[in-house]
């Protein structure tokens, strides 16, 4: 297959040009007012995104070096976690938890739903005492986000509990107001949503959360956020940042100020639905139960009979997109769809069309076409 591939599996995503030729510019000293300048409208533009008016920091590192920050800097040996477990990513909350020697008093739940405030509530009085709250808001794995992250927010400023949210695969494609959902450590990587190539952290931290970073005994080095924070006041990173990526991230943010986060948010919500449709009008059933559906991953069963991997392979070779298959234990039952970032009517169309093909090829029945169909209506193409 000739030409770019589409990507289109749950990050990284497709960057745009103007992202990607961001990264060309001459490297400048990261001790130099250039660096400083660059670094103030990043930081401008993530207050934006995350809607805060707390701090924010940019971690070089993946979105797990983002997420282990958060923990390391707030869980102290000792601490009592609730964390509900609903997919892999939850999964590594817990662990990175138990493995910085905090407690993770766990929510287990069926995969392909999602935790809600009444599970949080109960845990909350099973547990006794608890110190924080993590939650992953959108789980990759399954394609399902915490449509009760407000109340669950709710809950934990009136019982001063810190909430810390793992949103590496969702800020940028839907709701997330940090300060008015109370969330008080929140953390997403650069390939998702942000329509940026991998490599970089945003972390966010609200004014109370300090107070316990700074009690916080044997600080890490690298992901220290105190350090960050005493370095942020120069207007500078601790150590030597990625900084190509620093300039890929500028531009990324400055595209999303353009646009707006409720246009975006909604341009995502809609390419959501034209999948959803689509996969329906194919004889498809989606993953996760329907009101915890993700606009950002879409994740569908493998149909009876037919091979995940070979699907997945003729849409590649045949088609130049690729779509990623389940993790781990579900690696060959769900397929899913990254629906992030620089996705458009474009991309949705592309995708289907190559699964339908695919699956036709594999001896799915299939109406051919049926599925490019449904999202030609649903977003009114035709007319
Ligand atoms: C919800 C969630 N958390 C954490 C990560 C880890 O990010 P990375 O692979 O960038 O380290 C991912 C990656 O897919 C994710 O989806």
């Amino acid at each position: 297959m000739a030409g770019k591939p589409l990507i289109m599996v749950p990050g990284p995503t497709n960057v745009p040009d103007r992202v990607l030729r961001a990264m060309l510019k001459p490297m400048i000293s990261h001790r130099s007012e250039e660096f400083r300048r660059l670094y103030d409208g990043i930081r401008e533009n993530i207050r934006y995104l995350f809607q805060t008016d707390g701090e924010v920091f940019v971690l070089t590192a993946s979105g797990t070096g983002g997420v282990e920050c958060m923990v390391n800097n707030t869980v102290n040996p000792g601490d009592r976690v609730i964390v509900p477990v609903f997919g892999l990513f939850s999964e590594r909350l817990r662990e990175k938890i138990n493995l910085r020697g905090g407690e993770a008093v766990e929510i287990q739940l069926r995969y392909g739903t999602a935790p809600t405030v009444d599970h949080v509530e109960e845990a909350l009085e099973r547990a006794g005492r608890v110190d924080a709250i993590a939650i992953v808001y959108n789980e990759t794995s399954t394609g399902v986000t915490v449509r009760d992250l407000p109340e669950i927010g709710r809950l934990a400023e009136e019982r001063d509990i810190l909430l810390l949210v793992d949103a590496v695969s969702i800020m940028g494609g839907d709701e997330l107001p940090v300060d008015e959902w109370n969330i008080d450590l929140c953390v997403t990587g650069s390939q998702k949503c942000l329509a940026c190539p991998p490599g970089l952290s945003l972390i966010s931290v609200s004014p109370r959360a300090w107070e316990k970073i700074e009690n916080t005994r044997s600080r890490p080095f690298y992901s220290d956020l105190i350090r960050m924070r005493e370095f942020a006041m120069r207007r500078e990173t601790p150590f030597t940042p990625a900084i190509p990526l620093f300039y890929a991230l500028d531009e990324a943010l400055k595209m999303i100020r353009e646009e707006g986060l409720e246009n975006r948010f909604r341009r995502h919500r809609v390419c959501a639905e034209a999948f959803y449709r689509a996969l329906e009008a194919l004889g498809l059933e989606a993953f996760p139960d329907r009101e915890v559906r993700s606009n950002t991953v879409i994740a569908v069963k493998t149909p009876e009979d037919v091979r995940n991997s070979e699907v997945r392979r003729i849409m590649k070779e045949r088609y130049g997109v690729v779509i990623a298959g389940g993790t781990g234990s579900f690696r060959e039952s769900i397929f899913r769809i990254g629906c992030m970032g620089a996705i458009s009517e474009l991309e949705v169309l592309k995708t289907v069309e190559a699964l339908e093909g695919a699956l036709s090829e594999v001896g799915y029945p299939l109406k051919i076409g049926s599925g490019v169909e449904s999202v030609r209506r649903f977003l009114h193409l035709d007319q």
